[in-house]
C-alpha cells in the first residue's frame, strides 16, 4: 500500500472518475479531493456513500475557475493529479461544441496552468514525484479501417467536435511537458463500460431502454466497431501509470474486446432475455414480445460516424506489466445486473435536462422506416 498521498481528481462524479475515486480511497489508500462542477453527466448518488469518509472530499467547481483552482493546489498541496473533467459525448458535441471547448480545451489550460504555478514552487521529492496525468481518448487518432490498431506512434487526426477538443487537450500537455518541463502523462483509452456511465452512452441507453420496452437505436447499418474495456480495468491502469510511469510519457488503454455495434446491441438483447426474461417486464409482456432483440432499429447515421477504433495495448503491458483482468461478456453481465439493481441511480441520472435534451435534439436521428 502507497503511502496516504493527497491527489486532486477533476470529473470525480462522472463515470470513470466515479470508479477511479472509489479505487484511490479504497484499496489505493489516497487522500482524494474531488474537483466537479456537477454537470448534467454528474449523479450527486454517485459518491454519496463516501461523504463522510475521511480521506474523500468534495469540491463543486468549475476547472475553468482561474481563482478556485490555484486555491486547490495552495490548499491541499496535491502530489499529483488525475485530470478527467470533460463533456465527453459525442453525439453533444454535434449538436454544439461551446461546453467541448469551454471545459476540453480551456479548462485543460487552466488545470495546466495552476498546475505548473504549483509545481514551480515545490522542492526536492515533492517536485520530483509530481504527476500531471491527462485522461484522454483514442478518438483523438480518427477512425481505422478494417485492419491496423492505434499505438502510441498514431497520429493525431480528430474526427467529431468532442475528439477535436480532447486532442486539443493532448497537445497543450505535451506542450506544457515539453515546455517547460511539467511532470505530464497522458493516457488514450478505449471505449469504456461498467457501472455509473450517464445513460445517454451506447451500452446504458440500449440497457435501459430495452427494459423500458422502447426502440434500441442502432446507428447506420451497426457495422462501426468500438474496443471496450470493463471501467475498473481502466481504473487500475490509471492506477498503475501514476505509480509507476515516469512524466513525459503517453500511454494508449485497451483490453482487445472489437464489437460490431449491431453484434453488441444482439449480446446486450440475448443476456437480457436471460437474465430479466420479457415476460416478466411489463412494457414486453404486454406488446406479447418474446425478445429485447425485437426492439432492435437501424437509424439515420451519426455525421462523420468514425468506422472503427482497436487498440495495441502492448507498450503499457510491457513497461508497467498492465493487462485486463475482466472479460467482456462478464463485464457485460456485471454492467447489466448492476443496472438492473440500481434504478434510483437511474432515475436520478434521467431525471431534469436529460430527457427533454433527447426530445428536443435527436430530432436528426429520425427512425430510416419512417423515412
Ligand atoms: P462523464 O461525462 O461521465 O463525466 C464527466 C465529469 O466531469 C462529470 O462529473 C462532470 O460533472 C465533470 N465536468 C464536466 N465539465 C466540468 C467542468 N468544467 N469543471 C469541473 N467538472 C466538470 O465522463 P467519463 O466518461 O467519466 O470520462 C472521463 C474522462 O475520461 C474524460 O476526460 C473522457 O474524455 C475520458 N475518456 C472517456 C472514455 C469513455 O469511454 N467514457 C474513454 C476514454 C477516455
Ligand atoms: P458512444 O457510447 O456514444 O461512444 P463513442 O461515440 O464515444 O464511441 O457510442 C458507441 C458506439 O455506438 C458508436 O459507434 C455510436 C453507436 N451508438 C448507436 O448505434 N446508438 C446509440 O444510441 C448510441 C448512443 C451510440
Amino acid at each position: 500500500m502507497p503511502e496516504k498521498r493527497t491527489v486532486l481528481v477533476t470529473g470525480g462524479c462522472g463515470f470513470i472518475g466515479t470508479n477511479l475515486v472509489r479505487l484511490l480511497v479504497g484499496s489505493g489508500g489516497y487522500h482524494v479531493v474531488n474537483l466537479d462542477a456537477l454537470t448534467y453527466a454528474a449523479n450527486p448518488l454517485s459518491l454519496v456513500d463516501l461523504a463522510d469518509h475521511p480521506r474523500y472530499e468534495f469540491v463543486k467547481g468549475n476547472i475553468t475557475d482561474r481563482h478556485l483552482v490555484p486555491a486547490l493546489f495552495e490548499k491541499y498541496q496535491p502530489a499529483g493529479v488525475f485530470h478527467l473533467a470533460a463533456e465527453t459525448h459525442v453525439d453533444r458535441s454535434i449538436v454544439s461544441a461551446d461546453d467541448f471547448v469551454q471545459t476540453n480545451v480551456i479548462g485543460t489550460y487552466s488545470m495546466l496552468e495552476a498546475a505548473r504555478t504549483y509545481w514551480s514552487g515545490l522542492s526536492g521529492e515533492r517536485r520530483n514525484k509530481f504527476l500531471f496525468l491527462h485522461i484522454s481518448t483514442d478518438e483523438v487518432f480518427g477512425s481505422l479501417g478494417e485492419d491496423g490498431y492505434f499505438s502510441e506512434e498514431t497520429p493525431y487526426a480528430p474526427n467529431s467536435p468532442y475528439s477535436a477538443s480532447k486532442a486539443a487537450s493532448d497537445h497543450f500537455v505535451r506542450a506544457y511537458h515539453h515546455t517547460y518541463g511539467l511532470p505530464t502523462i497522458i493516457t488514450n483509452c478505449s471505449n469504456n463500460y461498467g457501472p455509473y456511465q450517464f445513460p445517454e452512452k451506447m451500452i446504458p441507453l440500449m440497457i435501459l431502454n430495452a427494459l423500458s420496452g422502447k426502440p434500441l437505436p442502432v446507428y447506420g447499418d451497426g457495422s462501426n466497431v468500438r474496443d471496450w474495456i470493463y471501467v475498473k480495468d481502466h481504473c487500475k491502469a490509471i492506477q498503475r501509470v501514476f505509480e509507476n510511469s515516469k512524466a513525459g510519457e503517453a500511454y494508449v488503454v485497451g483490453a482487445g474486446n472489437e464489437r460490431r455495434n449491431i453484434d453488441l446491441v444482439r449480446q446486450i438483447c440475448d443476456f437480457l432475455d436471460e437474465i430479466a426474461p420479457p415476460a416478466e417486464i411489463h412494457p414486453l409482456r404486454e406488446r406479447g414480445l418474446k425478445s429485447y432483440a425485437e426492439l432492435i432499429q437501424f437509424v439515420e447515421d451519426r455525421p462523420g460516424h468514425d468506422h472503427r477504433y482497436a487498440i495495441d495495448s502492448a507498450k503499457i503491458t510491457r513497461q508497467l506489466g498492465w493487462q485486463a483482468e475482466v472479460g467482456f461478456e462478464a463485464g457485460l453481465r456485471l454492467t447489466i445486473e448492476w443496472y438492473l439493481s440500481n434504478l434510483e441511480w437511474v432515475k436520478q441520472a434521467s431525471s431534469g435536462s436529460y430527457g427533454e435534451w433527447i426530445e428536443k435534439n435527436y430530432a436528426w436521428r429520425a427512425l430510416k422506416e419512417k423515412k
